[in-house]
């Protein structure tokens, strides 16, 4: 079908439950549904949002088109889970129902009052001329986790700012509460706005985070401020970066500035911008407090402005696995949260030199499975990890001894998505390569590099799962141990 303007704002009273399943039935024909990634029962997924560990539970929410693979009129779909890696489907829970979000309950983040959940979002508002107007929106959910009230705290944007105004992400400290908020100058330039409000939820603007990056894409979305350490963080996704070398090679980027900031001048002194992920589909993620009490993050496995295979089937994109993330000499290490490890059933321990010849290996449970690879010595100028299957799709990754490189290459994956003429991705390591934790899901791959110290996370869209991993090396032999895991359905 075409997606015409009109066909992307049809909302889910427009259609009757018997269509909406069968645009579900659909979605169950599909090849590539995910066991362990939280992924949406139909239509297209994006950023997560309002994340939050809530009276003993995980609430999380993402961006939701209900009626197709496009970018449309969005809900908030909310998921809930004891742990992190559990989660239930409730439903949706934010419907673009009032003028202040007529065209979509855009995204934003939660905080907890007293005993209360409230959403912090942005309302995507679109006049007769079809002109955008922003709104910031506080909604409250009451005990069954529904909308209860919806009161419009911030209308348009401020002046010397364009209608790219969005993705609030709330906190409370000192007695007031504030949010960051993505935003486009007049001039076409990223930035991060801090607003502050008090107990009446009456905001103003404080001003801009004054950062280096004065010139650093033509807008910011989904800005994340925290303090991680004794260090401040700020997460957001500049759109409009060139690729410079192996960075900032897909559509649009997200990643990180760390250092000091202070809430008094706004100003933030930090090192260079880092990117989170060095795989091909990774955008807008999350943070919250964990039950442990760690910073835990979440994003988006897929990218703006890009057709996936699995459009047929009237769905898209998933989220990543969580991750935990802590500082290290002024670098963010994420790791996998311990709640991924409930997946493991069953395991298989080999130990082994690779020489040139190679050694293949069956993956224990082709379509969902983590293997733990750690180096014990490394003599070789090359190693190459490919996991393939019967029809000879094959995903590879090699790792430069000399250069530190390491790649990733879905050219030969399966099918692929469009958009992205290189399906190459590499990263360039601080050190040898020592360890590697890979987690396979039907369509996806999260790779961690040295305990976290770089994350490579793709999209794969094989015709059959692949059956194996073939190890190689050139020019010297690699001594390694493996260790695999049967892991089962979320
Ligand atoms: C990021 C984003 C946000 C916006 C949301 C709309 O992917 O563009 O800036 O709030 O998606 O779905």
């Amino acid at each position: 079908m075409e997606w015409t303007r009109e066909a992307r704002y049809r909302g889910l009273s427009s259609i009757s439950n018997e269509e909406f399943e069968s645009m579900s039935d659909k979605v169950h024909q599909s090849p590539w549904r995910q066991y362990f990634h939280v992924q949406p029962v139909s239509g297209l997924l994006n950023d997560p949002n309002g994340f939050i560990y809530f009276k003993g539970q995980y609430h999380l929410f993402y961006q939701w088109y209900p009626l197709g693979p496009v970018h449309g009129l969005k809900y908030w779909y909310h998921v809930v889970s004891d742990d992190l890696i559990h989660f239930e489907n409730k439903g949706p829970v934010v419907y673009p129902d009032t003028t202040y979000d007529s065209h979509g309950a855009y995204s934003g983040s939660s905080i907890q009052i007293e005993d209360q959940l409230y959403l912090f979002y942005t309302g995507n508002h679109r006049t007769k001329d079809w002109e955008r107007v922003p709104y910031q929106i506080v909604a409250t959910l009451n005990d069954a986790f529904q909308v209860k009230d919806k009161q419009p705290l911030i209308e348009g944007s401020p002046q010397g700012y364009t209608d790219h105004f969005r993705d609030p992400k709330v906190w409370q400290e000192n007695g007031n509460y504030y949010f960051v908020i993505g935003a486009q100058t007049t001039a076409q330039t990223g930035r991060a706005l801090i607003y502050q409000g008090d107990t009446t939820f009456k905001f103003h603007l404080l001003g801009e985070i004054q950062t280096g990056l004065s010139d650093f894409g033509y807008m910011w979305e989904c800005p994340d401020l925290f303090k991680l350490g004794n260090k401040d963080v700020l997460i957001f996704c500049p759109q409009g970066l060139e690729a410079d070398g192996v960075k900032y090679r897909n559509i649009y980027q997200s990643g990180y500035i760390i250092g000091d900031f202070d809430l008094k001048t706004l100003e933030m002194k930090h090192d260079g911008f880092v990117e989170l992920d060095h795989g091909f589909d990774f955008y807008a993620p999350q943070t919250t407090i964990s039950k442990e009490g760690e910073r835990v993050l979440i994003g988006w496995m897929g990218l703006p402005d890009i057709n996936y295979p699995t459009d047929v089937y009237n769905w898209a994109h998933c989220l990543t696995l969580p991750r935990v993330l802590k500082v290290k000499e002024n670098t963010l290490i994420q790791t996998v949260h311990p709640d991924v490890e409930k997946l493991r059933v069953r395991s298989n321990e080999t130990t082994m030199d690779i020489t040139n010849d190679n050694t293949v290996l069956d993956l224990i449970q082709p379509d969902r499975s983590e293997i733990n690879i750690s180096i014990v010595e490394n003599e070789a100028d090359v190693l190459s990890i490919v996991f393939s299957n019967q029809v000879e799709e094959a995903v590879k990754i090699t790792y430069d001894k000399n250069t530190e490189v390491f790649e990733l290459d879905r050219s030969q994956s399966g099918e692929l998505p469009n958009n992205q003429d290189n399906q190459k991705r590499s990263v360039q390591l601080f050190d040898a390569l020592k360890s590697l934790r890979i987690f396979i899901d039907t369509s996806s791959i999260e790779i961690f590099i040295n305990e976290g110290t770089h994350v490579m996370t793709s999209r794969l869209f094989p015709v059959e799962p692949y059956q194996y991993c073939q190890l190689s090396s050139e020019s010297g032999t690699v001594k390694m141990e493996t260790k695999q895991y049967e892991l089962k359905r979320g």
